[in-house]
């Protein structure tokens, strides 16, 4: 792909993303730097795109983000030189096939998107790299506390259920599929639930500047876990002795860390980049998160990690507390990668950040 991003016109170069998820941090991010920028929209959500044109030059329109990867789209991407951003949607709506080989250059790393879908092999990458992570079981194993039980794909939690006996979680995950939301047993990942409070770093590593930085962190808010603590305890089962706690994200909340958790959580990135770099070489490109949860000993253990940019971001679009100490100027994690961008086509070594 850095092959065909050598044709293009670097003068008339376009940042590209899908119209949803952090599509107008990631837009406005290319404008702040230069660049001109491409919406792919469905056509149900133009409207709303529409309302930010000012930081839109062309739209590419689809009838659905199935066809992204259909040879009249790709070749209007090409056609107006874009460099496509993934983001946390992406490999969700237009499929792992069509993202992970889409003949228009992408900012990041492709190889990861396959490893990202497979909760087993994303766990099994996090303890390579040497990152606390919980406890982990298969369907079947005996459960011995209070675990989570985690459906396949960016389902932004939803269908998760809590339990604590093997049983339990057998005789839930039959329904499961008996309804057709899974397939199989073998696509649940179990981990140990972590008790403490939940945090989400956001990182971007820069291959041009060969370095990590942090440049924010947030809390998830999600139904109803969020919404039982409103509750006194015990009242919950008073509305519905069936209530159970849901994941289901809903926004993000600004996060600042105390300063002393600072070197492991940086560290943790730094390394989570070293193993990337081995395993799945060239490595990570760009923004990607840690998501964990800190104990009341202060130890952090990550659950999962995305290799892309979330949307717990779009809390900074001008800038975070972090992202400042770097670059003393409003620096988003979109408008970052469009300045990575811009470093690399400056020292003329852009394949350093395209896959
Ligand atoms: N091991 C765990 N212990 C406690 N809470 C967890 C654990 N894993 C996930 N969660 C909670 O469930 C939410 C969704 O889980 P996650 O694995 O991030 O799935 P996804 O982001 O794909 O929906 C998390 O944001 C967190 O609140
Ligand atoms: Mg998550």
């Amino acid at each position: 792909m850095a092959e065909s991003a050598a044709r293009y016109d670097l003068d008339r170069l376009s940042i590209a993303t899908l119209a949803s998820h952090s599509s107008l941090q990631i837009l406005h991010g290319a404008k702040m730097e230069g660049f001109r920028t491409v919406a792919v929209v469905t056509r149900d959500r133009m409207w709303f795109y529409e309302q930010f044109k000012h930081l839109i030059d062309y739209f590419v329109v689809l009838d659905s983000w199935r066809d992204l990867c259909r040879g009249d789209t790709v070749r209007r991407l090409q056609t107006l030189n874009s460099v496509l951003v993934p983001h946390g949607s992406y490999v969700e709506y237009v499929g792992l096939d069509c993202a992970e080989s889409i003949e228009v250059p992408i900012f990041g790393l492709r190889k990861l998107f396959r490893v990202e879908a497979d909760q087993w092999a994303k766990m099994e990458l996090l303890r390579r790299a040497g990152i606390p992570t919980p406890r982990v079981y298969r369907v079947g194993d005996d459960i011995d506390r209070l675990v989570i039980v985690k459906l396949p794909g960016a389902k932004g939690g939803r269908g998760y259920l809590l339990a604590r006996s093997r049983d339990r979680v057998v005789e839930r995950l039959r329904r499961y599929v008996e309804e057709g939301l899974i397939r199989s047993f073998d696509e649940v990942m179990i981990q140990e639930y972590l008790v403490g409070v939940t945090a989400y770093y956001h990182y971007f590593y820069s291959p041009i500047l060969d370095r990590v930085e942090i440049l924010g962190a947030d809390v998830r808010y999600e139904t109803n876990v969020d919404g039982l603590r409103r509750l006194p305890p015990n009242t919950a089962t008073y509305l519905d002795p069936e209530l159970e706690p849901s994941f289901v994200v809903v926004g993000n909340i600004p996060l600042v860390l105390r300063e002393s958790l600072l070197p492991r959580i940086l560290e943790y990135g730094m390394r989570f980049v070293e193993e990337t770099k081995r395993s799945l070489p060239p490595g990570v490109i760009g923004p990607f998160c840690l998501e964990s949860v800190i104990d009341d000993n202060m130890e952090i253990k990550v659950f999962e990690f995305s290799g892309r940019i979330v949307a717990g971001t779009n809390i900074y679009i001008y800038g975070s507390p972090y992202s400042y100490l770097y670059w003393s100027e409003p620096m988003s994690t979109g408008r970052r990668i469009a300045r990575e961008v811009r470093l690399a086509i400056e020292r003329g070594t852009l394949g350093k950040v395209l896959t």
